[in-house]
C-alpha cells in the first residue's frame, strides 16, 4: 500500500469527527453508538443527514456549512477518500460533521429506528451489469436498511450521471408505490439546479466534464418496511450508458 495512503489512514486516527467501527462491532450486533448519536458524538438534539458512499464528502461539508441547525454524517468505506472531508471538517471547526468509516452494508448496526432524517446518495456506482442489481444503492435490499433507520418522512436523495440508475430507480419507486417528489434526469440542461444541487463532487465534475447530465431523484420510504426483490425489464431492454468511460475513471 502507498504511503500517502497509510498516512491518511494513520490521520484519520487523530480526527474527533472520524468514527471507524471494528468489524466485531457491526457485524450481528449493535455499535455503541446506534441510537445515540445526537447524544454522545454531536452533543445536541438535532436531525441527522447521513451522505452514503460520500467519497471525498463534498455534500456532507457543502449541507453542514449551510445547515449549522442539523448534524451530517458521511458513510464511505474508503479511508484515503473519507480522509479529504475528515480533514476539511476538521480545520473548519466543524462540529456538525461526522465520517463513518463502514459498510452501507452493516448500517442498520449503526444507526437506530427513525435515527436518521435524510440520506443522500452521490453518484454511486451504478453496477450496470444486471447480475449486480441488487448491489445498486436504491435496489430493494438497501430500501429494507434504509426503512429501518429513516424517519417515516425522511428524504431519500439520488444525485446521479447513470441514466440507468435513474431510470431503474423510478422503477423501484413505482414497483413500491412510493412518494416522489423529484425526478429530473438532466438537472443543469433543465436550469432546475439550485444552489445545493449545484454543489459538485469529485465524480459529479468529472462527468460533466464528459458532457453527461446530471440527474435527481428526492423520493420517500413512508411507512413501507418490505422490499422484495423483483426483476425490472429496463435491465433486459436498454442500452447501458457509458459503461467504459466509467471504467477508466474509476482509478481517479
Ligand atoms: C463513484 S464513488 C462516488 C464518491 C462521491 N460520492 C462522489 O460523488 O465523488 C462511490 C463511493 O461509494 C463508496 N462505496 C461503494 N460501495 C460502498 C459500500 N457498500 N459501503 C460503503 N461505501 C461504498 C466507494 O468507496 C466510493 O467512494
Amino acid at each position: 500500500m502507498g504511503k500517502d495512503k497509510l498516512r491518511k489512514f494513520a490521520e484519520n486516527l487523530t480526527f474527533e469527527c472520524f468514527v471507524q467501527p471494528a468489524f466485531e462491532e457491526m457485524f450481528r450486533t449493535d455499535h455503541p453508538l446506534k441510537g445515540n448519536w445526537r447524544k454522545d458524538f454531536f452533543h445536541n438534539d438535532n436531525p441527522i443527514v447521513l451522505e452514503l458512499g460520500c467519497g471525498k464528502g463534498e455534500y456532507t461539508v457543502a449541507l453542514a456549512e449551510r445547515n449549522p441547525d442539523k448534524n451530517f454524517i458521511g458513510v464511505d468505506i474508503k479511508g484515503a477518500r473519507i480522509w479529504r472531508g475528515a480533514k476539511t471538517a476538521t480545520e473548519r471547526k466543524m462540529g456538525n460533521v461526522g465520517f463513518l468509516r463502514a459498510r452501507i452494508e452493516f448500517i442498520t448496526s449503526l444507526f437506530a429506528e427513525g435515527e436518521v432524517d435524510e440520506i443522500w446518495i452521490t453518484f454511486p456506482d451504478p453496477q450496470l451489469r444486471t447480475k449486480r442489481a441488487k448491489k445498486r444503492l436504491t435496489a430493494p435490499i438497501f430500501l429494507e436498511y434504509y426503512s429501518k433507520l429513516l424517519a417515516k418522512d425522511g428524504w431519500i436523495n439520488l444525485k446521479t450521471d447513470s441514466q440507468h440508475l435513474f431510470q431503474y430507480t423510478s422503477a423501484v419507486i413505482e414497483q413500491f408505490g412510493l412518494e416522489c417528489e423529484v425526478a429530473n434526469n438532466d438537472i443543469y440542461g433543465s436550469g432546475y439546479a439550485d444552489e445545493v444541487l449545484s454543489v459538485k463532487t469529485a465524480y459529479e465534475q468529472m462527468y460533466l466534464e464528459r458532457g453527461l447530465p446530471i440527474t435527481y431523484t428526492r423520493f420517500q420510504l413512508g411507512e413501507r418496511k418490505e422490499f422484495p426483490m423483483f426483476d425490472w425489464e429496463g435491465d433486459d431492454i436498454l442500452e447501458k450508458d457509458a459503461e467504459e468511460e466509467r471504467k477508466k475513471s474509476a482509478h481517479q
